[in-house]
């Protein structure tokens, strides 16, 4: 049977960092505004808890669970809310919190329907984007970094289900064993 190798990408140092600048420039640039904080789980449980707790500015947190059905390492067009944020947001300014942007389809899913409930702003912060990966048209506003068309884990973000709990950043790779 294959196994999976995993290859360290960023260390908790550089992820601290990484999330450290985003909370920066969030508090900033928001000050002063209602914002609530639209984490989609569960990839993104890691990032939002360390997010927070950079901010120097009083923001609500509300979360989402989006279904796609699809393999375990791709998503297909089909997404479902299975989770709903229970927050008001009219007229509030919105922060998506999301993982990976991969195709963009999730996060064209999720504007759109938070879009119908009239809050004053819609925006996208992102911890990696695989940018080569793109389908739609989708941009974050605050972009941790980018990364290459690889399968990242770890930070809260899994494969099938595995791996969320670990404290950094990896990409997967298999192992191959030689057919006897
Ligand atoms: P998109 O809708 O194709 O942009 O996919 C985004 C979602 O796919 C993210 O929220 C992740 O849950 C998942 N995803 C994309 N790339 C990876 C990866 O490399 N590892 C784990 N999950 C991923
Ligand atoms: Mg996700």
């Amino acid at each position: 049977m294959d196994k999976n190798r995993l290859n360290r990408l960023l260390s908790s140092e550089e992820i601290a960092l990484i999330v450290k600048n985003l909370a920066d420039q969030i508090s900033e640039d928001y000050c002063g505004r209602e914002l609530v904080l639209v984490c989609i789980l569960k990839g993104a449980f890691m990032f939002l808890s360390d997010l927070v707790r950079h901010l120097r500015i009083p923001v609500q947190v509300d979360f989402v669970r989006l279904a796609s059905y699809g393999s375990g390492m791709k998503t297909s067009g089909k997404i479902e809310i299975t989770k709903d944020i229970e927050i008001p947001i009219e007229k509030k300014d919105v922060l998506i919190i999301e993982d990976i942007i991969d195709s963009g389809r999730t996060l064209q899913f999720l504007k759109d329907r938070l879009a119908l409930q009239n809050p004053r702003s819609i925006k996208v912060c992102a911890l990696l984007d695989k940018k080569s990966r793109r389908e739609v048209e989708m941009e974050a506003d605050y972009l941790g970094t980018d990364v290459e068309d690889i399968f990242i884990v770890g930070y809260g973000i899994d494969f099938n289900e595995n791996y969320r709990h670990l404290p950094e950043i990896y990409y997967v790779t298999p192992i191959h064993h030689p057919k006897e």
